[in-house]
């Protein structure tokens, strides 16, 4: 079966139709900057662009960087505050015409690599984080997602566990990989003893760079990364969209 993912990040808007029985993109994926401000009706006209660049008109998964509880927004750490209160599945579903549903980014992500990447097979406690420019939680119990975690939002030597261990955190303070491994590890350590989970997934861009930091955490969960890196939260949206499909 087919849907249209689109994954809506900070700096830019990207959206690719999906084949959700393999987990793979059907095209490349078409990516427009995340307009400034990042307010809903600029944002659900970038929507609209992706839908029409794929001539689009079936179920549509959507991911925001925010707490969406049916459909509806209910935070705004990395977006625009007037976000906040904003059901953008209605609005996504007027400005496309189209059948959505929207979940939070970390979350489309933790559900496509569970099921393509590197939680396949894992029925334990998973945890997969994020880290770009906040950081992101998924949690999986038995394969079963528990939605909009805010793990990112921890408090930290009283600061908010992103604002000190996030990507952005590295690039903007100019951190080194072995700063910020120390920073990373600390966060690792506080979640670990909250959940005890059986696995870390890392993901997020800068998983890629992973063996610059990840040789560095000293926690005793194991710890590995993302598989399917830049296209997760295409694909994860894309997979959640099979709900508006099904009586
Ligand atoms: C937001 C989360 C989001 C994460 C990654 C955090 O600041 O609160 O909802 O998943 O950033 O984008």
């Amino acid at each position: 079966m087919e849907t249209l993912g689109i994954d809506i990040g900070g700096s830019g808007i990207k959206g690719a139709p999906v084949d959700i029985s393999t987990g793979t993109l059907l095209a490349e994926r078409h990516r427009i900057p995340t307009p400034e401000p990042s307010e809903p009706n600029a944002i659900a006209e970038v929507v609209a662009q992706i839908v029409h660049h794929f001539n689009w008109s079936g179920p549509i998964g959507c991911t925001m960087p925010t707490i969406v509880r049916h459909g509806v927004v209910e935070s705004a750490a990395n977006i625009d505050q007037s976000w906040i209160g904003t059901d953008a599945q209605a609005l996504f579903q007027q400005t496309t015409h189209c059948p959505t549903i929207v979940i939070n980014d970390a979350d489309a992500a933790g559900i496509a690599e569970m099921q393509f990447g590197a939680g396949r097979g894992q029925d334990g406690l998973v945890i997969m984080l994020t880290l770009g420019t906040g950081i992101g939680s998924a949690l999986f119990i038995k394969g079963i997602l528990v939605p909009n975690t805010e793990l990112g939002h921890l408090e930290i030597r009283g600061k908010d566990a992103e604002l000190r261990a996030s990507d952005r955190a590295r690039q903007e303070k100019e951190l080194t990989w072995e700063k910020w491994a120390e920073r990373l590890n600390e966060y690792f350590q506080r979640v670990e003893y909250l959940f005890s989970p059986d696995l870390f997934i890392i993901g997020g861009g800068i998983s890629k760079k992973s063996s610059k930091f990840l040789p560095l955490i000293t926690i005793r969960t194991p710890i590995v990364t993302a598989q399917l890196l830049n296209d997760a939260g295409i694909v994860g949206a894309a997979m959640a969209a099979q709900a508006v499909t099904s009586p």
